[in-house]
């Protein structure tokens, strides 16, 4: 018999054939709206698999109801939306994407450096909507990215494809990460420093840590108050690490230069939340990672993580790895 496999999303037709090949699939296809609870619930009562994606929340009792679950393939580096501790007890694999997103999510963090500071929407709708009378010594100047400095929290695989590129950029390099990385240091000339050090003397501040119990509310007012009135916050990691009432108060006060946000506490944000109201305040949505080739290629992964599961292999990608 056939394993079952409850795909949550849409997902490249190459992914899906390579399960079709060998389990039995049902698919939520819809690519505007995540699975409902509801629906989550019934599809993994039978399951010996779910491909699942950030916004499902893996929780006690949704495991509790699948009983036959043996993997969860995450489709994305983060596994925050899975209780680790649960499937761990349970005896479920749980397995993430980690490695080939990380240059494109550098690439959207690159992005939204440059996109900040230099006001690129701002003065795309300034264009756009006719004030655009002449050319002006101070019209719509910004920040420098080129010879600025960088501070980067979280120096993982991404957080080193950013230094990479900052690098380029004649960047001066400061990170802070649990532990040091000497060979990061050597390579990219990046200096390790507290987090008071970063938080103030960094020009562009980009998180990039994980999103944990310990993480969460990192930057509120107290470290949005040490940086420098021109500073810039980006974020590509999870939203919650950023307490958005303090980036909001911050950023209308003028308090920090500008902020990149491509991730959000609540997800989708609303149109009318108040940050969206801000200039200085450039938003996308959680974009990081889609480009066509990374989105295959994580699929992929994911399908591969799921399949050497379900064999009772070590999947390459295991996260809870006491589980075996
Ligand atoms: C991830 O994989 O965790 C990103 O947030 C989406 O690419």
């Amino acid at each position: 018999m056939k394993p079952k496999v409850f795909i949550t999303r849409k997902i490249p037709a190459e992914a899906l054939e390579k399960i079709k090949e060998v389990c039995e699939v049902s698919i939520w296809n819809n690519e505007d709206v995540p699975v409902p609870r509801d629906v989550l619930e019934k599809e993994v009562v039978e399951v010996d698999a779910l491909y699942s994606m950030l916004t499902d929340a893996v929780d006690e009792q949704l495991m509790e109801k699948a009983k036959n679950l043996k993997v969860v393939s995450n489709m994305a580096v983060g596994f925050n939306n899975i209780d680790l501790k649960v499937a761990t007890k349970r005896g479920i694999k749980v397995t993430n994407t980690p490695g080939v997103l990380s240059e494109t999510t550098a690439d959207l963090t690159f992005t939204l450096m440059l996109a900040t500071s230099r006001r690129l929407l701002e003065a795309s709708d300034f264009l756009r909507q006719g004030e655009w009378k002449t050319w002006s010594p101070m019209l719509l100047t910004g920040q420098d990215v080129y010879g600025a400095t960088l501070g980067i929290i979280g120096m993982g695989r991404i957080g080193e494809a950013v230094a990479r590129r900052a690098k380029g950029f004649d960047m001066n390099i400061l990170y802070h990460n649990r532990s040091r990385k000497p060979g990061t240091e050597e390579e990219l000339g990046a200096q390790y420093t507290d987090m008071e050090t970063l938080l103030k003397e960094s020009d562009f501040i980009c998180i990039m840590t994980p999103y944990t119990p310990e993480t969460h509310g990192l930057i509120g007012e107290k470290e949005l108050q040490l940086m420098k009135k021109t500073a810039i916050l980006i974020n590509t990691a999870r939203g919650g690490i950023v307490n958005e009432d303090a980036l909001y108060k911050a950023l209308k006060n003028e308090d920090i230069y500008a902020a990149g946000l491509d991730v959000f506490e609540n997800e989708p944000i609303p149109t009318d939340h108040q940050l969206l109201k801000l200039p200085n305040l450039v938003a996308l949505p959680h974009i990081g990672s889609a480009s066509i080739k990374t989105r295959t290629t994580m699929a992929n992964l994911a399908v591969e993580n799921m399949l050497q599961a379900l064999n009772g292999k070590v999947p390459p990608n295991l996260v809870n790895t006491d589980v075996m």
